[in-house]
């Protein structure tokens, strides 16, 4: 499998603002104020599986850790794998954790198990990815969403161009302050 290409954000803007008051957000994690949008969601809902897209450092990973329930269980995706074997051993006191190191679409394209209860999708955020991962979860045959469940999508307000994305299938955007390129927080509810 092709190497992909880590946002271009990644390892930059924190270097350049060392001492930006959200510094250790800078560089690709979600902000801390979408992660407790997110967070109050998870707690509502308490999902048994939920899913994340895109581990980077872990940031999310934990927080949804956390949210969720001991009974739940967390599979956090990680394409590039430096990243991904750095999570892992960030996240080895984590029980209810799996983060694995595949590329998302062809992990819900040959998804098996049960229907993900809550869905954080932040990995690629091309508009063609985004809705080729909305199609598979969404999808009327077999879906991977269980009835009563949310799918959140990260950066839909700027230059991805993600809120058509998320409108096309019924969802609607949150718009949260913008730290990086883009930010804000897409919403779909998937009803049963
Ligand atoms: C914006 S960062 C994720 C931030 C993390 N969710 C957080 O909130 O802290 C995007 C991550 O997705 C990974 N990634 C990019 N394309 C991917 C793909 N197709 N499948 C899985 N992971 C991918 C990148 O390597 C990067 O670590």
């Amino acid at each position: 499998m092709p190497k992909p290409i880590p946002c271009p954000v990644i390892g930059v803007l924190s270097e350049m603002f060392p001492d930006h008051p959200y510094v250790e957000y800078l560089d690709g994690s979600t902000e801390p104020w979408t992660v407790n949008v997110i967070c109050a969601l998870v707690r509502a809902l308490a999902p048994k599986l939920v899913l994340e897209t895109g581990t980077f450092q872990a940031r999310t990973t934990r927080r949804l850790q956390a949210a969720m329930g001991d009974d739940a269980t967390l599979i956090s995706l990680e394409s590039y794998t430096e990243y991904w074997e750095k999570a892992v051993a960030d996240c080895s006191d984590l029980d209810n954790v799996k983060i694995l190191n595949v590329e998302a679409v062809q992990y819900l394209l040959n998804y098996e198990g049960p229907a993900f209860n809550f869905v954080f999708l932040d990995d690629d955020h091309g508009a063609e990815h985004v809705g080729m991962e909305l199609d598979l979860l969404l999808r009327k045959e077999e879906p991977l969403m269980a009835s009563h469940s949310i799918i959140c999508v990260h950066d839909v307000n700027g230059i991805f161009g993600l809120k058509p994305v998320i409108e096309a299938r019924g969802g609607f955007a949150l718009n949260l302050p913008i730290l990086h390129r883009s930010g804000g927080l897409g919403i779909i509810q998937c009803s049963p």
